[in-house]
């Protein structure tokens, strides 16, 4: 059975989910694979805009990839692409997307990664945005891969 690290965060509020996405951001290395799951509305976007934000300054434009399906930017270590795989039709689509450039010499932050289907590498880390009764508030559950192999 594969170990897993697993976390769990409530956040009361957009801001405290910025700081979440920034501090998260921060960990990540070259060849990262972030799969960003929850609903529609649920804060993939805000998420992914505050981790690019915090490394590229706060004026930095992030639109949702909704139409583009990814948008790309130059981190200080190596591109980050940012996904957005919702109009996918097919798993297969994503290899014209750059997918396999980027999987090797990038980080990939992915918005509706079940859309890629097998094509999404196992090793990846999972985030799963969750909403809670009150407005503003989330629960964020990562999982990360045990990495002993
Ligand atoms: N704590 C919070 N964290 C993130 N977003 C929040 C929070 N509280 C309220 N919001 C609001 O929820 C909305 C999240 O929208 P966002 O576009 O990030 O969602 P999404 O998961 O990317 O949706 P989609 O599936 O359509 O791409 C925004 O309008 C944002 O202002
Ligand atoms: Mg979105």
């Amino acid at each position: 059975m594969r170990m897993q690290d697993k976390e769990e965060i409530v956040v009361n509020n957009e801001k405290e989910m910025a700081a979440l996405a920034a501090r998260f951001g921060e960990t990540l290395k070259t060849g990262d694979i972030v799969a960003l799951n929850g609903d529609l509305g649920a804060g993939k976007t805000s998420f992914a805009r505050a981790l690019i934000r915090n490394q590229l300054g706060q004026e930095t434009e992030v639109p949702s990839p909704t139409f583009t399906l990814v948008q790309t930017y130059d981190f200080p270590l190596c591109p980050l692409y940012h996904y957005d795989l919702y109009r996918l039709d097919d798993p297969e689509e994503i290899w014209a997307l750059g997918f396999e450039e980027a999987c090797m010499s990038g980080i990939c932050l992915i918005e509706w990664p079940e859309k890629a289907g097998e094509n999404l590498p196992e090793n990846h880390i999972d985030i799963t945005i969750h909403k809670m009764d009150k407005e503003t508030q989330r629960r964020i559950v990562i999982t990360r891969p045990k990495k002993d192999d």
